[in-house]
């Protein structure tokens, strides 16, 4: 069991990236979105020890052993749990809180200054916006107002105005009783070394951040008078805000329930989306999309439309976007506002009619590379070609599904003349590799095992697609009732992952939550592989599939007992109709 609050072993979990500890030690090869060498715990001569960056776990096939980073560390350097965690902070210049001084009561302090953070954000905003209605927030409102944005986009967004005066907010907060330390902990304020208090955001425009779950984290301030700089003052990192793990607005996108979400620069391209009635948008935090932010978004949707800004920075950013996207394997794709320099521009200009328009027809992230690669590169010219298809391959080894490779490489082939072989050759992967590590799974597992088994391994299969896609556990809450589970392991598992719903589940992080001797089987069970059309449909499957197998075990146990009266029961219910979800 850890020691460590969650946090810190999250965050030593965080910033050891498990393919780099590895490799210090394994020889590791790119295979699809996995690393494989030969495994360190077994003798073999193929490699069947596998690593998963995007999972956070290594896992061999070979002998079973498995685990997150920290359990690495701990088979490897014959380590225990808390030594091993230490060992790896220190490699992440991580400061570990006194172990012994750590109980619960530094969990419960860290909650407790977490929650007067976001009540200080709170209290904050309320006072950014009431200066809206006032005669100093009057050159807010008019700067509003030359941007399109009404008292519905103030509410909406919880805007405001950051008064010019020295220290306003600071009095403010004061009179509403918190502390210094407190106030200062929190970003809004700076403290001069003359002891001086200075509001750090004066005479700005103010866009409150908010976290999944809808609460204030930090602010973007926003200049008015074009000549100040710089034009964005953003919180700087606290106990409750960090810019590279929460979206602009996702606590609001997240409510559309729409099945992609589109991705852009900026808090403005944000708000006028969802003026014009798009609600599915999201913008990173004045920062490039990290893989975090990727993580964050496949928890909610099925694919990221990226609507950056048209100028060169960013239709570059827009590249970097895919990569990470591709990375944490969440659909991505692309659309250009064209003759706008941004998404803002765009709808403000042509509409929401013509913005929908370009949205239907946008084009798949590799296709969209290969457009402007087209433009950048004359394909006539045997040079340049050369050229194209090397700026694509890096993208095209990120895909995982052979499939869909071999149609990108067919239509490269096509465009280029240059032979499907010799682009396989060059991506490092044969074309009859790949077709054999991808296997396309039949929803339900149907192998010739025993009842009991083949409960179990649905079970695991369940599982194993909540774990890697968390927000199934949303989507399919009615149907996944507590019942479904009888293993002890499993039932700890899935009650483990219920309560995380709502956070961050990291699958390298659920490990630190069980005895060693489970990690084993748990990281088991989040190798299988649950890549399926429709994620949704297998796990009603499944569910459907769990139901039948525990009352056909129940009815031979019944039969076996000869209880007539608990069979007739039984049928009875049936005739009403099948199982239903
Ligand atoms: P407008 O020019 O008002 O349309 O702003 P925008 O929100 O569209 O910003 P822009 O496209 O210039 O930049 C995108 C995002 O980058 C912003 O929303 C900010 O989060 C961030 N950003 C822009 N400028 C700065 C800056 O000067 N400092 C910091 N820290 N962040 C910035
Ligand atoms: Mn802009």
């Amino acid at each position: 069991m850890p020691l460590y609050p969650e946090y810190i072993i999250q965050e030593v979990i965080d910033k050891n990236d498990i393919v780099d500890v590895v490799s210090k030690q394994v020889r590791l090869k790119k295979s699809g979105a996995n690393y494989m060498g030969l495994c360190p715990f077994h003798n073999e001569k193929t490699p069947s020890f596998s690593v998963s960056p995007t999972k956070g776990i290594f896992h061999c096939f070979g002998c079973g052993v498995g685990g997150s980073v920290i359990n690495f560390v701990m088979k490897t350097e014959n380590l225990t749990f808390t030594e091993a965690v230490k060992e790896l902070a220190a490699r992440a210049n991580i400061v570990l809180p006194q172990i012994n001084g750590y109980d619960s009561n530094k969990e419960k302090e860290i909650r407790d200054q977490k929650e007067i953070l976001f009540n200080i954000n709170e209290k904050a905003a309320s006072f950014y916006f009431s200066y809206l209605s006032k005669d100093e927030g009057k050159v807010a409102v008019e700067y509003f107002k030359e941007r399109k944005l009404d008292g519905k986009c103030a509410k909406l967004f919880y805007l405001g105005y950051s008064p010019n005066e020295k220290r306003k907010l600071f009095d403010y907060l004061v009179g509403e009783g918190f502390s210094e330390s407190d106030i200062l902990k929190a970003g809004l304020i700076t403290k001069h070394e003359n002891g001086d208090y200075y509001d750090k955001f004066r005479g700005r425009v103010m866009f409150p951040i908010f976290n999944v779950n809808d609460k204030i984290i930090g602010f973007g301030a926003r200049r008015i008078d074009e000549n100040v700089m710089p034009k964005y003052l953003n919180s700087p990192e606290t106990l409750v805000y960090n810019k590279s793990k929460n979206l602009y607005a996702l606590n609001l996108a997240k409510k559309s329930k729409k099945d992609f979400v589109i991705l852009v620069e900026g808090y403005m391209d944000v708000i006028s989306l969802m003026r014009y009635g798009f609600y599915n948008v999201v913008a990173s935090l004045g920062t490039a999309l990290t893989t975090e932010q990727a993580k964050l978004l496949k928890r909610y949707f099925n694919e990221v439309v990226i609507s950056y800004d048209s100028d060169e920075a960013g239709q570059t950013a827009a590249r970097r976007a895919i990569g990470i996207l591709r990375d944490a394997e969440i659909k991505a794709s692309v659309i250009k506002v064209d003759n706008a320099k941004d998404t803002d521009e765009f709808i403000k200009k042509y509409g929401s009619d013509r913005f929908n328009l370009i949205l239907t027809k946008r084009k798949g992230d590799i296709a969209y590379l290969m457009d402007v690669l087209g433009e950048k590169y004359n394909l006539k010219n045997n040079d340049e070609k050369v050229l194209y298809v090397n700026e694509l391959i890096p993208y095209l080894q990120k895909v995982t599904n052979s499939v869909e490779l071999d149609v990108l490489v067919s239509e490269i082939s096509a465009k280029t003349s240059i032979s499907s072989q010799a682009i396989y050759l060059q991506i490092g992967k044969t074309k009859a590799k790949l077709t054999d590590d991808f296997s396309p799974k039949a929803t339900v597992p149907h192998f010739g095992a025993s009842t009991k088994d083949k409960l179990s391994r649905t079970q695991e299969m369940l599982l194993s697609l909540l774990i890697n896609e968390p927000k199934l556990l949303v989507k399919a809450e009615s149907i996944l009732e507590d019942d479904l589970f009888d293993d002890e392991l499993l039932k700890k598992l899935f009650t483990t992952l219920k309560e995380k719903k709502d956070h961050d589940i990291d699958a390298s992080y659920l490990m630190t939550a069980f005895e060693e001797e489970d990690v084993a089987k748990i990281t088991k069970i989040i190798s299988i592989d649950t890549r399926c059309e429709d994620t949704l449909k297998a796990v009603k499957d499944y569910v459907l599939s769990i139901k039948e197998e525990k009352r056909r075990i129940e009815i031979d146990k019944l039969v076996k007992q000869g209880d007539i009266n608990a069979l007739n029961e039984i049928f009875k219910n049936n005739q009403k109709g099948e199982i239903r979800l």
